[in-house]
């Protein structure tokens, strides 16, 4: 228990007004202690406020004893980084580096006359574990199955998304410094760095997932950091269809849609699981065809043997090297490639992918951040006018027409459930417009007292236009699945 703890002769700031790395001089321990922790102490924002005496001391004791493992796993940090032999860090095995830590603590806490009861000192040795090998505090949200999404807000508030619905964590950074060194810790390993002239930066941690940063004094109170996780089992469509994302009626028009190459755009705000969506419907793909996936950062998981993957790459420090989606999109079509993916059209690349879908490479799927079918369209208009084409709007409008074969709506709803609200076929231009039908959509019955959305899928009762072509390609969808239950 931590009562146990003793403090050594000199007293705390003894302990480590030292360097943590050798990027500089670390706070003053003592300063950090008198640091506001409100997070730590009120994990639960929604939480009522009021607290009895006993609940209050409690809490007052827990945020004592955080604040003296903090502390003092900044010291034995630092006598770790000058005992552990580093360069043989890499080769060492995960057991026999657990085994160093261990006995290099037990050291230095004999040393400092500190008690730890065993579960502290376990705690504290995967802690210390994941300082020197691995991203500190966010390592066990990495390691937890249930986050999707990691959000870092300043180093005393950590968010995570977990089914869909976003909450704080009582995990924190000792402090924006220590918040610093990690996020450099990331970046360098992709041989980029983050400062007060380069203060954000995209990349990719080591296990897939997707990391964002941006540093003081940009971001104000403190660095943002936000981290898409990468799953090793993508979401198939049998598990969307099981996590009522979709309906199996929806399914099957889908895989006979993909299958006979329809261009199809999968659309959605942030988060809402677009590029889930596209790496479900790709398994629709023919093994036997070649596809050639382009992102800005590599997410997608092909099940296909016939898969080139490209990444974009931001410029370098030098404001060198860069190589755009549209660098890579041109580049594909060189490739000899069946079928296109892009990760997600944001700019200019987007003539391209037109191009691309309207010229040969059929079957080519996208996603784009959108509200609406609609809204999809409109996008990808001004995104057209973005990139510089001077176009008249009706042979913008029927470039996306004929391009465009299906807009497929990813929503995150309010209770958090990912659904796919709307799909829609372009049918071609009626005068200066843009022509589409909705096949499917998800209907909203009303709301659970618990906040949980009730709804149901439902056919419009419109046939698709691509029936024909469905049944001469082998699907023949049977006509019920176009009805509407009423
Ligand atoms: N139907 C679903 N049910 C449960 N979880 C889902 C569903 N669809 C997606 N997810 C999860 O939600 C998270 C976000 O999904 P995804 O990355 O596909 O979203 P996105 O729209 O591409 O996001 P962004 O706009 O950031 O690119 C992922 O962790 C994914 O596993
Ligand atoms: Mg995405």
């Amino acid at each position: 228990m931590f009562s146990r703890f003793k403090k050594p002769e000199s007293g705390p700031a003894a302990i480590a007004l030292k360097p943590v790395t050798s990027s500089g001089p670390v706070a003053p321990i003592s300063a950090a202690v008198h640091k506001p922790v409100a997070v730590t102490t009120r994990p639960n924002p929604t939480a009522p406020i009021a607290r009895t005496p006993a609940e209050a001391m409690a809490s007052d004791k827990e945020k004592k004893k955080k604040e003296k493992m903090a502390e003092l796993k900044v010291e034995l940090h630092k006598r770790l980084l000058d005992n552990l032999n580093l360069s043989a860090l890499e080769k060492a095995t995960e057991a026999s580096l657990k085994q160093e830590i261990a006995s290099i603590t037990a050291e230095a806490l004999d040393e400092m006359s500190v008690a730890l009861n065993a579960q502290d000192r376990q705690v504290l040795h995967q802690e210390l574990y994941d300082e020197v090998m691995g991203l500190g505090p966010l390592e066990a949200l990495l390691k937890d199955d249930t986050v999707n999404d990691i959000l870092v807000n300043g180093p005393k508030r950590i968010f995570v998304e977990r089914a869909g619905k976003l909450s704080l964590t009582d995990i924190t950074f000792k402090d924006e410094r220590h918040l610093l060194r990690i996020i450099d810790k990331i970046v360098s390993a992709v041989g980029r760095r983050v400062d007060e002239s380069n203060p954000y930066c995209d990349a990719r941690l080591a296990d897939g997932s997707r990391f964002n940063c941006m540093v003081p004094p940009v971001a104000v109170d403190g660095s943002l950091v936000s981290i898409r996780k990468f799953k090793k089992e993508k979401l198939g469509v049998p598990d969307l269809v099981r996590f009522g994302a979709f309906t199996e009626e929806m399914a099957a028009y889908l895989q006979a849609a993909v299958a006979t190459r329809l261009n199809v755009i999968v659309s959605g705000g942030t988060g809402s699981g677009k590029t889930t969506t596209l790496n479900a419907l790709s398994s629709f793909i023919d093994g036997s065809e070649r596809i050639l996936t382009i992102e800005d950062t590599a997410e997608l998981q092909l099940q296909q043997i016939h898969v080139g993957r490209m990444e974009s790459r931001p410029p370098n420090v030098e404001g060198k090297g860069a190589v755009t989606q549209r660098d890579c999109l041109r580049n594909a079509l060189r490739m000899r490639p069946d079928r296109i993916i892009v990760g997600e059209t944001r700019g200019e690349e987007v003539i391209d992918m037109l191009q691309a879908m309207n010229t040969g490479h059929d079957g080519s799927m996208t996603t784009i951040h959108a509200n609406s079918s609609r809204d999809a369209v409109s996008r990808l208009e001004n995104m057209i006018a973005m990139s510089g084409i001077e176009m008249p709007i009706k042979a913008m409008r029927s470039q996306i027409s004929s391009a465009v074969n299906l807009i497929v709506q990813a929503s995150r709803l309010q209770d958090g459930s990912r659904r796919m609200v709307s799909i829609t076929e372009v049918t071609g231009m009626e005068g200066e417009v843009i022509s589409m039908q909705e096949i499917f959509r998800y209907e909203r019955l009303g709301l659970e007292a618990n906040g949980k959305i009730i709804g149901r899928f439902n056919a419009t009762g419109i046939r698709s236009a691509y029936s024909d072509r469905f049944k001469q390609w082998g699907y023949d969808l049977p006509s019920s699945i176009y009805e509407p239950i009423v």
